[in-house]
């Protein structure tokens, strides 16, 4: 299978970002995690990370010409961007939303999600590891 890895706004600057909040993996490192996890289990991996709500569509939309499924985090798009929840309605394959954070037990506006109950699955608060495990979960589902 081959999988979409989705990261949204300022998820570039992980590692120098509120490290006490997300860690100090960077990008480059969650990506090559990943991507290893996904190869030792006989999967592949594509990469996109955007800054811009456009771009996240456009890379949902041409996901559905080969995903088996897609890794989310659509950083603070989360809250607001209603359009992201219309492109999970609209695409076939299982999208798994992960939080380094748990944005529900966080400021109040972090504690809407417009993937909620779109979303396939939903992994928060587990750092890095929470996208080994939705991985994990995207495999096990289409087994
Ligand atoms: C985040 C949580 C969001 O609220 C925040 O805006 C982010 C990162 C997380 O991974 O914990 O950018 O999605």
């Amino acid at each position: 299978m081959e999988i979409l890895l989705l990261n949204g706004p300022n998820l570039n600057l992980l590692g120098e970002r509120e490290p006490h909040i997300y860690g100090t993996a960077t990008l480059h490192d969650l990506v090559a995690q990943v991507t290893a996890h996904a190869h030792a289990r006989g999967h592949s991996v594509r990469s996109v990370q955007s800054n811009h709500e456009g771009a996240l569509l456009d890379a949902l939309h041409e996901a559905r010409h080969w995903a088996g499924g897609c890794i989310f985090n659509p950083g603070a798009l989360t809250h607001y961007a209603w359009s992201l929840r219309d492109a999970v309605l609209a695409v076939k394959y299982p999208v798994v939303e992960v939080h380094l954070s748990e944005p529900k037990a966080r400021e109040a506006f972090r504690h809407v999600s417009v993937l909620d109950g779109v979303s396939a699955h939903r992994i928060a608060g587990r750092g890095a590891s929470g996208y080994l495990e939705a991985l994990d979960w995207l495999i096990s589902a289409s087994a």
